[in-house]
C-alpha cells in the first residue's frame, strides 16, 4: 500500500524541501521505493536538490494533460524517483495533481509531495492529492503559527497529520520551548533537525546532505524523522558511528 505524503509549512524558507528531499532519500536508502513529487509549481526546487538540471518534460506537461507521468520521472543515484515541476513554466493545472498519481502508484512504498508555501490552491492541491501531512516549522512563534494554519487546512480537508519536524534548530534560548510547541501545535514532534552547514554544502552540490554526508549528525537526525515517519523507533547508533559524526562536525570539510 502506497503511503502518499505532503509536506506543507505555511510559512516559507522554513526547509520544506530540503525535508522531503532527504527524508525520501533516506528511506530510498532503507530499501523502500520512494517517488518524490515537486508539488510547488510557483518555485519549483526539487530538481536542483537532485542534481537533475533542467527537464525536457515536467510535473507541467503531465497536469496539461501533454504528456505521460512516465515521461517526466527521472531517477537520483540513490533509487528515488523524481518528478520534478517546470522551473520556468508556472502554468500548471494543480487540480489534476491527485487524479494523474493514481495510475502510477503501484510500486511506490512512499510518495512524497513538495508543497509551496503558504495556504493557497497550490498547497490544497498537494494536501488533496495526499493521504497524510507532514509539517515542519522552525522552532520560533512566526513559523509556528503559519504552520498551524497549514495543519487547519489538512484537517479540514481531512487528511491525517503525521507530526511536526522541527527544522533548522540552533539550540538558542529564543527558540520556542518544546512543551508550548507541543501545546500550540497539538501534535507531535517526531524529530528535530538542526541548522548544520552539510546541509548547505550538499545543496552547493545538489545532493540531498544524507547522500554527501550520510555520517553527519544531521544525516542522522534526518534519518530518525525517517524512522518515524514510518511508524519505527530509530535505531541506535554505535560508539564509532558517534565518534564518526563528531569528528565531522569537529572537520566539517
Ligand atoms: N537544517 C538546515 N540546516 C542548514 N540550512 C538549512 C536547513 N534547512 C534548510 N536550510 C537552508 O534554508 C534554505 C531554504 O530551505 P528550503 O528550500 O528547503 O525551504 P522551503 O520551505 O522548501 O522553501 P519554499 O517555501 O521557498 O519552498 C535552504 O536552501 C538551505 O540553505
Ligand atoms: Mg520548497
Amino acid at each position: 500500500m502506497t503511503r502518499v505524503i505532503s509536506v506543507v509549512s505555511g510559512k516559507g524558507g522554513v526547509g520544506k524541501t530540503t525535508t522531503t528531499v532527504n527524508i525520501g532519500t533516506s528511506l530510498a536508502q532503507q530499501g523502500h521505493e520512494v517517488m518524490i513529487i515537486d508539488g510547488n509549481f510557483s518555485g519549483a526546487n526539487v530538481s536542483q536538490h537532485f542534481g537533475l538540471g533542467f527537464q525536457d518534460v515536467s510535473l507541467n506537461d503531465v497536469l496539461n494533460g501533454d504528456a505521460y507521468i512516465t515521461q517526466a520521472v527521472t531517477k537520483h543515484s540513490e533509487g528515488v524517483s523524481v518528478l520534478p515541476a517546470s522551473v520556468l513554466d508556472f502554468g500548471a493545472n494543480a487540480e489534476n495533481l491527485k487524479h494523474s498519481l493514481v495510475e502510477f502508484l503501484g510500486d511506490k512504498d512512499y510518495v512524497f509531495i513538495d508543497a509551496a508555501a503558504g495556504i493557497g490552491d497550490e498547497v490544497q492541491a498537494s494536501i488533496e492529492a495526499s493521504d497524510e501531512v507532514l509539517l515542519v516549522s522552525e522552532p520560533e512563534l512566526p513559523s509556528l503559527t503559519n504552520c498551524l494554519g497549514a495543519k487547519k487546512i489538512a484537517e479540514q480537508l481531512d487528511r491525517e497529520v503525521i507530526g511536526l519536524v522541527l527544522n533548522s534548530v540552533r539550540g538558542e534560548n529564543s527558540e520556542v520551548d518544546r512543551e508550548d510547541v507541543k501545546d500550540l501545535m497539538e501534535t507531535e514532534i517526531i524529530g528535530e533537525v538542526p541548522d548544520h552547514p552539510h546541509v548547505r554544502e550538499g545543496i552547493a552540490l545538489r545532493e540531498p546532505v544524507v547522500s554527501y554526508r550520510p555520517d553527519s549528525i544531521v544525516s542522522a537526525k534526518i534519518e530518525n524523522v525517517a524512522y518515524r515517519v514510518k511508524g519505527e523507533e530509530p535505531p541506535t547508533r554505535g560508539a564509532l558511528l558517534r565518534a564518526k559524526m563528531k569528528l565531522q562536525d569537529i572537520n566539517p570539510l
